[in-house]
């Protein structure tokens, strides 16, 4: 077994954190805010959605450090392990000058109440340290997990353009100790399994995905957490224990991404950031769809395999990774099987994962020759929204026919589904817009949605059939290339 570490160490702003009593269910927001007094990160929605509790968290990333937005509402204490924090309040001194970024939006007038001003500052740093001098839709996009109640976005999106002219990022303190500061936390990793509680609240760090696999078989009802965007709320909005709980967000075994002539392999841990430009590059067709699962925030700490394994009839992955044909590995101690992801989902609920069981790894096929690609998300609001329903589509063109289709739905059943008959009104014939139709009018047999406040069962169904339509349009040439691709 793995030697075990007892406490949790990390760096907040300018110092170093070893804490022995923690819970798994102790949000970093709770503790920057409750035991620190570092009350600059406020608490709006405590769900992941308004981004007033943002801060960066920075974690050693190859030879480098990589500072990230994330929402401290939601993410949980044990997880910050050989990290740094950093908050609002390292920004500038209480009697400092303030940094490029706030003053830009004191400028600007980018702030009214406030509240949202410390989440915005930290979303528009993260965004000025990598791209001082950003576009309009890098800004956007940095922006996606933050709302301002006020003052309107006009003025903060001057700031954002603002910080540049006031600093450079190269005088800036994250910038400048960067190589000191992993050097500091690679100090902290001593490799061990870690192993916390408040009371009866125990998380478990395992070192590595091995130790995971004996952790799992000592505790095999022990909740995973990987990001925490879903697991967050349960314990924020339904004050469910989570305890014992499992962190794998930090395991370097679980965060690789292989990409190979056949097929991309994302490890369990891979974020949505992290993957994003791969994804980008091997399935163009998902490129604005990755953008918008989530904001930013929820991009840098949610996970592929998180979203998968949840098995929300709403995920926004699974219908598109359905389409693709891919397939999740499990593993439990040293045996592993890999499932086709459409097998996966059993009902509503209940995925093919057994007590023990983990996700290892995600394999997507890539493209094929010949095969057109969709993927289309319909939400009430462009960003930061889940799905009413989602469509993943690949059809296979031979001689103005269709040979081979594969239509996933999400937000039209109990789980993320094929449309059977709707595949089946299309193969062989004729793909023009009668077809299109047919296929449509076909998945009334296919589902029965439910209606619930995100969206009735009309709309879903006109919607989804309606999707079908705009695949047609699109296959003839359009104005969204970028929506659709022929590999
Ligand atoms: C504000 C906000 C916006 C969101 N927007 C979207 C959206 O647009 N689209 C969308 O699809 N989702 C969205 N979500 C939901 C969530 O972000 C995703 O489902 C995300 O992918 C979950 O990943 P995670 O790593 O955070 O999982 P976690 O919350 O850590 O875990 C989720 C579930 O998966 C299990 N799990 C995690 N990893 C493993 C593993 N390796 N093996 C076995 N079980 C595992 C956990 O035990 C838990 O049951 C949103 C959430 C928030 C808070
Ligand atoms: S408090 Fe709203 S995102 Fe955290
Ligand atoms: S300034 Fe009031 S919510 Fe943004």
């Amino acid at each position: 077994m793995a030697k075990t570490r007892n406490e949790i160490r990390f760096l907040l702003n300018g110092s170093e954190k070893r804490l022995t009593e923690v819970g798994a269910s102790d949000t970093l927001l709770d503790f920057l805010r409750l035991d620190c007094g570092l009350r600059g990160t406020k608490e709006g929605c405590a769900e992941g959605d308004c981004g007033a509790c943002t801060v960066l968290v920075g974690r050693r990333h190859g030879a480098g450090l990589r500072y990230e937005t994330v929402n401290a509402c939601i993410r949980l204490l044990p997880s910050v392990d050989l990290c740094h924090v950093v908050t609002i309040e390292h920004l500038a001194g209480r009697d400092g000058p303030l940094h490029p970024v706030q003053q830009a939006m004191v400028d600007k007038h980018g702030s009214q109440c406030g509240f949202c001003t410390p989440g915005i500052v930290m979303s528009l740093y993260a965004l000025w340290m990598e791209t001082p001098r950003p576009e309009v839709g890098a800004i956007e996009t940095a922006l996606q997990g933050n709302l301002c109640r006020c003052t309107g976005y006009g003025p903060i999106l001057a700031a954002a353009k603002a910080a540049a002219d006031l600093g450079a990022p190269e005088a800036d303190v994250l910038v400048r100790e960067r190589e000191a500061v992993r050097a500091q936390l690679a100090a902290l990793d001593d490799g061990a399994r870690v192993e916390v509680a408040r009371g009866d609240d125990r998380a478990i760090l395992p070192a590595d995905a091995d130790d995971l696999a004996a952790v799992l078989a000592e505790e095999p009802k022990a909740t995973i957490v990987a990001g925490s965007t879903d697991v967050g709320l349960w314990i924020t909005k339904f004050m469910r224990a989570i305890s014992p709980a499992v962190f794998i967000g930090e395991l370097a075994d679980l965060k690789g991404i292989e990409v190979t002539d056949e097929a991309v392999t994302l490890g369990a841990g891979v974020t949505y950031s992290e993957c994003e430009s791969t994804i980008a590059e091997v399935f163009p067709h998902l490129a604005e769809f990755w953008g918008r699962i989530g904001g930013q925030q929820v991009r840098n700490m949610g996970t592929v395999g998180g979203n998968v394994a949840n098995g929300s009839p709403i995920g926004d992955t699974p219908p598109v990774l359905i389409a693709l044909g891919a397939e999740v590995t499990l593993r439990k101690g040293d045996e592993r099987r890999a499932v086709a992801l459409e097998d996966f989902f059993i009902a509503y609920g209940k995925q093919d994962r057994a007590l023990g069981d983990f996700v290892e790894s995600l394999r997507i096929p890539r493209p094929k020759p010949g095969v057109f690609h969709a993927a289309y998300k319909i939400s009430k609001r462009r960003d930061e929204d889940i799905s009413s329903v989602c469509g993943g589509f690949a059809l296979e063109l031979a001689d103005g026919k269709v040979a081979a289709a594969r239509l996933a739905f999400g937000g039209m059943a109990a789980t993320p589904k094929r449309a059977p008959k709707a595949e089946a009104a299309l193969v062989g014939r004729a793909w023009d817009a009668a077809a299109a139709d047919a296929a449509a009018a076909a998945l009334a047999e296919d589902f029965t949605p439910i209606s619930d406040w995100r969206a009735s069962k009309e709309y879903r169904m006109a919607a989804a059939q309606n999707l079908l339509r705009r695949l047609y349009l699109e296959t003839q040439g359009g104005d969204r290339p970028a929506r659709l691709v022929r590999a």
